[in-house]
Order: C-alpha cells, then sequence, then structure tokens
C-alpha cells in the first residue's frame, strides 16, 4: 500500500538522500547539501509504502519537490520514485497533487530530452516552451534541456 503526504520531516532525510542518488546520475543529482537545501526552502511530498503492518513500516519510496520562489513559477525541482515501485501510478499521483495545489499558477520544470517520463508530463497539461542546449551533462555527455509549463487552466 502507498500514501502521499505533503511535507518533510527530518527523519525521512536518509530515505529521500538515497532515493536522490539512485534515480538521478551526473549533474541531474544534487549533491547532499544542494538536496537538503532543496528540502528545506520548497514544498515537497513524500510516497511512503508500508510493508507488513497499515500501521506501521512505512517508508519513503518516492518523493517530489517544487521551489516556490516569489514572483516566479513554481519550479518542478525533482521527482523520483525508487525503480521497483515505478509504473504503480506513484509518480502521477504526485503530479496530480501538484498541479491542484496550484491551480491559479503556470508550473514549470527542466526535463532532459531523451527522458521518456516527458509522456506524463504532456498527459497533466504540459508544453514544451524552450530546448536549451547542453543542459545537462551526464557521463561525459552534454544533452539538452526540454523547458516545459503548464498554464493555468482557462
Ligand atoms: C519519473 C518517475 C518519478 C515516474 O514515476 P512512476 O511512479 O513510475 O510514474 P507513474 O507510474 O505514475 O506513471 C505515470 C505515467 O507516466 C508514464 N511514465 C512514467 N515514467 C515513465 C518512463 N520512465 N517511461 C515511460 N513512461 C513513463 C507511465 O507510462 C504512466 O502513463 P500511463 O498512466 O498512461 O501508463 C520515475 O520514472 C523516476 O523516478 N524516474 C527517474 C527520475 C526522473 O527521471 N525524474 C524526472 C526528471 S524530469
Amino acid at each position: 500500500m502507498t500514501k502521499i503526504t505533503k511535507g518533510y520531516k527530518k527523519v525521512d532525510f536518509d530515505a529521500l538522500l538515497q532515493i536522490n542518488d539512485l534515480c538521478y546520475e551526473g549533474d541531474e543529482r544534487p549533491p547532499k547539501e544542494t538536496f537538503a537545501q532543496m528540502l528545506e526552502f520548497s514544498e515537497v511530498w513524500v510516497a511512503y509504502s508500508n510493508g507488513v503492518s497499515e500501521q506501521t513500516d512505512w517508508r519513503p519510496v518516492g518523493f517530489m519537490v517544487v521551489n516556490e520562489t516569489a514572483n516566479c513559477n513554481p519550479y518542478l525541482w525533482s521527482m523520483a520514485v525508487l525503480s521497483v515501485y515505478r509504473g504503480q501510478g506513484i509518480g502521477g499521483r504526485m503530479l496530480q497533487l501538484v498541479c491542484m495545489q496550484y491551480t491559479n499558477r503556470a508550473i514549470e520544470l527542466h526535463c532532459r530530452v531523451d527522458n521518456p517520463v516527458q509522456k506524463m508530463y504532456f498527459d497533466y497539461g504540459f508544453r514544451v516552451v524552450d530546448i536549451t542546449r547542453d543542459y545537462y551533462k551526464i557521463g561525459g555527455r552534454n544533452i539538452d534541456g526540454l523547458k516545459m509549463r503548464r498554464e493555468v487552466a482557462g
């Protein structure tokens, strides 16, 4: 069973850092200090899964981090789900919660051109507004980045 809660508890930091380290590579993976600051100063949603009991054993299996800067659009900084928990709708549920929170504001993000997750962003109404050459450096390779935006509905 999985549940998603808004807010970040410090006790979960190591588990979230591990998810970050497992799910990202190259300069797409923020180092520990940067990741800690991201969590501290952003809106965070955490997906938990439980093992044997509904009351206990809830462990983080994914997260979504949205940076809210005054005068800027909310920026979806990072989203990750442990590989064994992927394909069960957890990422989509977190993205839906974020979209519901910001119905009156456009949401922006960057995504690697070669990341198939962009299908999910399209499904939730994001569109490509710019392509930044060599936005990412992964394993000595430069990869272009898609800047995507979900405009305010209506
Ligand atoms: C992106 C990520 C969080 C998605 O999590 P998830 O829990 O597997 O997502 P969901 O199960 O909710 O999938 C939602 C939809 O997106 C699609 N999708 C998600 N990730 C996909 C992928 N890697 N490849 C193809 N389709 C993908 C699914 O097919 C699904 O569409 P459907 O409902 O029509 O079948 C997860 O793949 C991940 O952690 N990836 C590594 C980190 C990353 O790339 N983050 C995004 C940076 S921009």
